[in-house]
């Protein structure tokens, strides 16, 4: 089956994806209507459809110059390996040509490394405050 890409935020029920996304256990706490800020908020956002049901999506942070940032890279579980993330994010990496683009995996390496992606050792961060304080959930 032909996966269809396109950026439209509108067409995403976001209570649907969070459940989606606990269930392949990639919650990281947001609520729904956090989860459709921090995708409304990106620069570049891409999501990928299998006929009605949303099955992959990420963004891309992007100051339009020299730098991004990959995140929230997810292909449903029955859909895997079957090249979609890859796809996705060559449609993300298009949207910015020129720039740097970073990102911070655990245990993915391997799937960046086949797309190109060079391990950066010592990447540092923090988070400001308490996860999730800033905005209203
Ligand atoms: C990582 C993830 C996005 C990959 O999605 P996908 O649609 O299956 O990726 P692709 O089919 O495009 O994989 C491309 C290549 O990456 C590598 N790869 C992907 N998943 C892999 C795995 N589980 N083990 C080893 N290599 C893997 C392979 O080289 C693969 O090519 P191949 O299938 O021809 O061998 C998906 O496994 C996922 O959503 N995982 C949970 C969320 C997550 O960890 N996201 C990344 C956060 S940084």
């Amino acid at each position: 089956v032909a996966i269809r890409f396109d950026d439209d935020l509108d067409a995403v029920d976001w209570v649907a994806t969070k459940v989606a996304l606990a269930a392949d256990d990639f919650d990281n706490g947001r609520s729904p209507e956090q989860l459709r800020r921090s995708f409304r908020q990106s620069q570049h956002v891409q999501f990928g459809h299998d006929g009605a049901e949303l099955v992959a999506m990420g963004r891309l942070l992007s100051d339009g110059v020299c730098n991004a940032y990959l995140l929230d890279v997810w292909t449903s579980s029955n859909h895997r390996r079957r090249g979609i993330a890859s796809q996705l994010v060559r449609r993300l990496a298009d949207a910015v040509p020129g720039q740097h683009i970073g990102l911070q995996t655990d245990d993915r390496g391997d799937f960046y490394d086949a797309l190109g992606f060079a391990e950066q050792p010592e990447f540092w961060s923090t988070v400001s405050g308490r996860w999730l304080d800033g905005e209203p959930g």
